[in-house]
């Protein structure tokens, strides 16, 4: 099987739109302050005037996700994506803005209302070494919060544990073992485990492919499709890399410097990007023909979210920039259904960005198929 078909369909429910999101960010905005190092302190007291620095690093995001759906987050590294990330899984709180879970304001849930946030909103991140505790045992990574929050009893937790290692398929004799007696993957399924032993709704992947070998990469994607379908899960699958979220989402938001500068479905994405920072993606991605080809990346560097360009803050490296990018911020604008578009090219004559210049339709690059389990 390869990736493309792994993708499974939207669902009927998406298709028909309308019910209340699972998910809604509202205006998500996060700072952070790097106060004075020592020398600036210094340097102050001899009259330097120097002052503590802040990163935008997420700057005024709204997105609601339905129940079911996959949404691919993309950007280049620095771009806010795992700030955003873990603003959804309540790790850090929002400067400004909220969100809202199951239709109910984080900032005003009851106690019953946020233990139910808290478990329903999981996230998985890039390095499982990282992530996982060395010195404990798979059983009790995976088997211990589902004890503590009472989903499960303690004398049943083996049992709970045997059964999310099978579906994560992980030998079940290996329960006793460390994280360090794993290999990548394996590790990474043991953070897949972990993360569903809480009976999610929602899982925040961070870059949860990103470490592993390309082979690797697609069984892993495979284990996300298969445990999405059988426990009705939505996924914020966030990556630099738009060729890994295209084999498994069903909507793509593209980041750039702390804000969403296109959202569409992933096929609308892949055959009729209108930003021309998604141009830029697609034209990244290796194709059968351009994989021999040294890797060209993005003109110019991502600029510092320390003091972002003026207007639209692509304008540095956007070949089609105008005299109005510099100055003006454009705003998301829906330019068709379920597309949106941050671009002042949408506002000229002749319509759309995409009318200016010819669309190449872009496949996504294989992935090699999985190994036997
Ligand atoms: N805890 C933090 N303190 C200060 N700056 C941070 C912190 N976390 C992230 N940043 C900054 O915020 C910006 C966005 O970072 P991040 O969300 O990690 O981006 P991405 O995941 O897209 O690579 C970066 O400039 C990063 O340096
Ligand atoms: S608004 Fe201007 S600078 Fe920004 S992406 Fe569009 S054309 Fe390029
Ligand atoms: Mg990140």
């Amino acid at each position: 099987m390869t990736m493309n078909q792994a993708k499974p369909p939207a669902r009927a429910d998406q298709a028909a739109g309308q019910q209340q999101p699972l998910l809604k960010l509202s205006g998500i905005e996060k700072k952070f302050v790097n106060p004075l190092d020592l020398a600036g302190r210094i340097a102050n007291l001899l009259g330097a005037g120097n002052r503590a620095t802040v990163v935008h690093a997420v700057d005024g995001v709204d997105l609601e996700v339905q129940a079911g759906e996959v949404i691919g987050i993309v950007g280049e590294s620095g771009c806010g994506k795992s700030t955003l990330g873990r603003v959804v899984a309540g790790i850090n709180p929002p400067t400004s803005g909220h969100v809202s879970y199951q239709g109910q304001d984080t900032r005003t849930m009851t106690a019953s209302q946020r233990k139910a946030y808290e478990l329903g909103v999981q996230m998985i991140f890039q390095n499982p070494m990282a992530s996982l505790n060395p010195r404990m045992r798979v059983v009790d990574i995976v088997g211990e919060a589902p004890v503590v929050h009472g989903l499960v009893k303690a004398a049943d937790k083996a049992t709970y544990v045997a059964d999310l290692m099978r579906q994560v398929g992980l030998d079940p004799e290996y329960a006793q073992r460390y994280p360090h007696q794993f290999s990548g993957g394996q590790r990474q399924r043991i953070g897949i485990a972990r993360a569903l032993a809480l009976k999610p709704r929602v899982i925040v992947c961070d870059e949860a492919v990103a470490a592993l070998d390309v082979s690797i990469q697609a069984q892993v994607l495979n284990l996300f499709t298969q445990l999405r379908e059988q426990h009705d899960l939505t996924y914020l699958f966030i990556s630099h890399n738009l060729g890994v979220v295209g084999h498994i989402s069903d909507r793509v938001v593209i980041m750039y410097l702390g804000r969403i500068v296109e959202v569409a479905p992933t096929d609308v994405i892949f055959g009729g990007a209108n930003h021309p920072y998604t141009r830029a993606l697609l034209a990244e991605l290796p194709t059968l023909d351009t994989v021999r080809r040294a890797y060209k990346p993005i003109a110019g560097e991502l600029p510092s979210p320390l003091s972002p360009p003026s207007g639209c803050t692509f304008h540095p490296r956007c070949p089609h920039a105008m005299a109005r990018c510099k100055s003006e911020v454009p705003a998301l604008r829906q330019i068709s259904g379920g597309h949106q578009s941050a671009c002042h090219l949408n506002d000229e004559p002749g319509g759309q960005a995409a009318a200016r210049f010819a669309v190449p339709v872009h496949t996504l690059p294989s992935i090699p198929e999985p190994l036997p389990a």
